[in-house]
């Protein structure tokens, strides 16, 4: 199974968890079988998007001398090689980073970490928002990421073991729950689902609510795909309803396939960092050159 479907997101087809019909308080999943693997998308437009707003907010978060805390629900394996015959058989590397790294300059916080990874790891390196973080941060701040996936989370324990991290090998919600709110308070939590059950759509801005009170201080940047079947847009709804002060942004793309059927990639984020949407409207100006 390679993961390349194209109804739900990222390319789910298959559902790996069901939501326990009622589940009042804390969010349970019933465990199924895992099929997304983030190799095939890695380095792709939505990474692009994501990954250089996160950047940009922890080196802004870095800038004040006081320790901060950063969550995040689905972690991955945080470093990819994008020569993997799974990367190259998606092409979707080749269309996102690959194409658009000369839109970040050297001093950028997304750059630094680029070429800072492959320098360690070589010239077809790529990190995910794990490292990314665990680059970007400092040995006084606190760093928990959930990856639910036993190989998945096996190459994640791995490559963190060079720094200060703690990797939970458990529902990222759950953990989330668990920690909220962290130790330090101050922060960022990074929600990035694969949205392989259609449930999903559902449970999150719930989840996100709740979280939200637990750590009003925090911020919360959940990413989602802008799908064709538009299944994201009510979930947009309901988080917007709960959170006016949040930034969202948004981005759109080619289809990275004929039919498939992510058409664009979103950031929420509650409590956002002062002069994040400055640098999102430089993302904008970049994405609508590629139209
Ligand atoms: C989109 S990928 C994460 C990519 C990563 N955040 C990045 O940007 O580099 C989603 C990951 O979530 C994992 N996953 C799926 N369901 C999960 C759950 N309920 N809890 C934690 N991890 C889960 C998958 O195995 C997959 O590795």
């Amino acid at each position: 199974m390679d993961g390349q479907g194209a109804v739900l997101g990222r390319g789910i087809t298959r559902p790996q968890f069901r939501l326990s019909p009622c589940a009042p308080g804390p969010i349970h999943y019933t465990r199924h079988m895992l099929s997304y693997q983030h190799i095939y998308h890695a380095g792709n437009l939505a990474d692009v998007h994501k990954h250089s707003l996160l950047a940009w907010m922890l080196d802004y978060l870095t800038r004040k001398d006081k320790p901060l805390c950063y969550l995040e629900t689905h972690a991955g394996r945080a470093l990819y090689d994008l020569g993997d015959a799974a990367a190259r058989k998606t092409g979707e590397a080749a269309q996102g980073i690959d194409r658009v790294r000369g839109w970040f300059d050297a001093g950028h916080p997304y750059a630094r970490v680029l070429d800072a990874v492959q320098v360690a790891h070589g010239q077809r390196a790529y990190p995910g928002s794990p490292l990314i973080a665990a680059r970007l941060l400092r040995p006084t701040d606190a760093l928990h990421l959930a990856e639910l996936h036993p190989g998945e989370h096996a190459a994640l324990d791995l490559a963190m073991s060079p720094y200060r991290v703690k990797c939970h090998l458990m529902d990222g919600l759950d953990m989330a729950f668990a920690q909220t709110p962290p130790t330090p308070r101050r922060g960022l939590m990074l929600i990035d689902p694969s949205y392989e059950v259609k449930t999903d759509y559902a449970t999150i801005p719930r989840a996100i609510a709740k979280l939200a009170r637990a750590w009003n201080v925090g911020i919360i940047a959940l990413w989602y795909p802008i799908l064709t079947s538009k299944a994201h847009l009510p979930m947009l709804d309901d988080l917007k309803t709960a959170h006016p002060q949040a930034l969202r942004h948004e981005v759109p793309f080619a289809p990275a396939r004929p039919g498939h059927g992510m058409i664009g990639s979103g950031m929420f984020v509650i409590n956002p960092p002062y002069g994040l949407d400055i640098e999102a409207k430089q993302r904008s100006a970049q994405f609508a050159k590629l139209r």
